[in-house]
């Protein structure tokens, strides 16, 4: 995720681009850029860091342009680097973009565009540039037509040519752009914050839509260049509320991005047809992998349930045993470790010290370490020797979502490509593709039941303690609701396999107690089933995430929460979102501070 700013107009461009920026930092940091005109020539200045890096070298210059674009980054191809920052070039200097978004087939497109073309960054936008160059004939919105038609991906793209410096050119497809609308000026972001001074008029581009702007005229067509007429909306959004997208916490918003950004965490990553990944930034040849006797992930909370949603998935696809050490404890313990086993850091900022400090260790010892991280270039990106980003985009909540269910994504493509070099069969393997590439649909229709969860919440919401119960793959699932619904909504609540609840936890049960239990139709269905029996023979109220069909559930229960079916080891993917949602508006109706739950921090820099 990154951030979009562009005017044409009559003002003055800079100050207009730059405070864009400042209120699009939210989407994202590393890097940030601007180009507009200096006596009718482009000029393109970027700086790494912050947005106040970029306005500290602006201050010296003196533009005087009513015309521009800028980009707040935040990578996904190519390190933090002045050169990897937006706005791109292509050879003549140009024409000139800034993206957001992921150009799925940049390697391809490169390829074509052959050996004539000058590239001075390491990232897939700079492509899309150059790929542009190739169709410019002096009509800017063809020569983007053209290009966007050979492109694979998502994006949310705006472009210039110094030639025309009275038009922009603007396209949506993945990534949200919004064009506001002023008095002879348009403006163009990718959420309405940076233009609510100016306007409150705004067209919001949908995917596949492109608009071709001047100071005086919009023009919006499909990507085949036919007319789309556009609704003028009026927002009533405040500033805070535009940057959330209208959602009223941040939490719910990544709770909502989840069916989005699961399909950046797989795109390009998967070969349908031979059942299997191919995640590129590992690093090891076919002979290094086939040598690994023993994988280790090892993370910190929301993480370190995803890691054990892992382990089951290594285990079960790939056969080779698979440990999940919490970080803090790993690297105090001695572990057993050898160049046959190969490690894993999960961390969704990549700074976690604990995790970070066990990978130091790990790697002393011989392992090979790899990263399954969200932020590019952060400190366990660098450290370890490969790994993949999982491209959830920036996570403001303090209670992880989004990232959780790319990390379970992702681990899920490393044990098809570990199990396809061993013995996964090759439709078996489709077979979980296919289920895998439903999955963002089905996550809708959980969403959606929104309010119906919300309504649970507040019959639930005076409880003091909870219990979350799961088996097999939803025991993770359980442990990560009810860290949930601790951290943000203060109630004590605890997580237990189904089968181990009668080894002393049953004893905490009572009709105060409710229990969450995760019952969806799988090889541990009965098994599962009997355990349920077992709360209600003690009268706890019961809450069932059960699979849709199971019209059995709610003779069990107080209440049941359906989910569509999937196969097994996809179901935390599903099984996880009603408890985000449940824990969410739990906390909510106590008024707690959701996004900023006391003495938490996002980023746990610190022993
Ligand atoms: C819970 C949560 C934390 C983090 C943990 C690890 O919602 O967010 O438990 O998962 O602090 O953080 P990262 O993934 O940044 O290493």
């Amino acid at each position: 995720m990154c951030g979009i700013v562009a005017y044409i107009g009559n003002k003055q461009a800079l100050p207009i681009l730059i405070n864009g920026l400042r209120r699009l930092e939210y989407r994202g940091y590393d890097s940030a850029g601007i180009a507009v005109f200096d006596d009718g020539k482009p000029c393109t200045i970027k700086a790494v860091g912050k947005i106040d890096n970029l306005a500290e070298k602006l201050k010296t210059q003196n533009f005087d342009s009513t015309f521009g674009i800028a980009h707040t980054r935040w990578a996904t191809h190519g390190s933090v680097t002045e050169s990897n920052a937006h706005p791109h070039a292509d050879c003549t200097g140009k024409i000139i973009l800034a993206h957001n978004g992921i150009i799925e087939n940049y390697r391809e497109l490169k390829e074509k565009l052959g050996a004539n073309h000058v590239y001075k960054s390491e990232t897939d936008s700079e492509v899309l540039a150059h790929l542009i160059e190739t169709y410019y004939t002096g009509d800017l919105r063809k020569a983007v037509l053209e290009a966007l038609a050979r492109v694979r991906g998502t994006y949310g793209l705006v472009v210039m040519h110094a030639d025309r410096p009275g038009q922009l050119v603007v396209a949506r497809m993945g990534s949200p752009l919004v064009v506001g609308i002023g008095e002879e000026e348009y403006f163009v972001a990718s959420d309405a914050t940076p233009m609510l001074a100016y306007t409150k008029k705004v067209i919001f581009l949908e995917d596949g839509e492109v608009a071709d702007i001047s100071r005086t005229q919009l023009h919006t067509v499909n990507l085949k260049d036919h007319n789309v007429t556009k609704h003028v909306e009026e927002i009533e959004w405040d500033e805070a509320q535009a940057q959330k997208q209208g959602f009223p916490h941040f939490m719910l918003k990544e709770i909502f991005d989840q069916p989005n950004v699961v399909q950046d965490a797989i795109r390009g990553r998967y070969k349908l047809e031979d059942g299997t990944a191919h995640l590129g930034g590992l690093n090891m040849s076919d002979e290094q992998m086939r040598s690994i006797k023993r994988i280790i992930l090892i993370a910190c909370g929301t993480a370190s349930y995803a890691g054990i949603v892992g382990k089951y998935m290594f285990e079960r696809l790939a056969g080779i045993p698979t440990e999940v050490d919490v970080a803090s404890e790993f690297r105090y313990r001695d572990p057993i470790i050898d160049n046959q086993t190969l490690v894993f850091g999960i961390s969704q900022s990549g700074e976690t010290a604990d995790t970070l400090a066990a990978l130091k260790e790990a790697k002393r010892k011989g392992a090979f370490v790899r990263g399954i991280v969200n932020v590019v270039g952060s400190t366990i990106a660098r450290e370890t020797d490969g790994g993949t980003y999982i491209h959830a985009g920036p996570e403001l909540a303090v209670a992880s979502t989004k990232a959780y269910t790319n990390m379970v994504a992702v681990l899920l493509l490393y044990a098809l490509q570990f199990g396809r070099l061993n013995k996964l069969s090759i439709a078996t393997g489709q077979r979980l593709l296919q289920a895998l590439v439903e999955i963002p649909e089905k996550m809708k229709s959980i969403l959606s039941q929104s309010d119906k969860i919300k309504e649970l919440a507040e019959k639930y919401k005076n409880s003091r303690d909870m219990l979350y119960l799961g088996r097999g793959i939803n025991f993770p699932v359980a442990l990560e609701g009810s860290l949930k619904l601790k951290e943000i909504s203060y109630i004590h609540s605890e997580a237990y396999p189904g089968g181990e609840m009668k080894h002393g936890a049953i004893a905490l049960l009572s009709p105060e107690f409710p229990v969450m239990a995760i019952m969806t139709k799988n090889q541990l269905y009965d098994k599962m089933r009997s355990n349920v029996e077992e709360i209600k023979a003690r009268k706890a109220p019961i809450i069932l995430v059960a699979t849709e069909g199971d019209d059995k559930a709610i003779e069990l229960a107080q209440d049941v929460i359906y989910v569509p079916p999937t196969m097994e080891l996809l179901e935390p993917l599903l099984n996880t979102l009603p408890l985000q949602l449940f824990a969410y508006h739990t906390a909510v109706a106590l008024g707690r501070d959701v996004d900023r739950p006391r003495n938490l921090a996002k980023s746990v820099t610190v022993e």
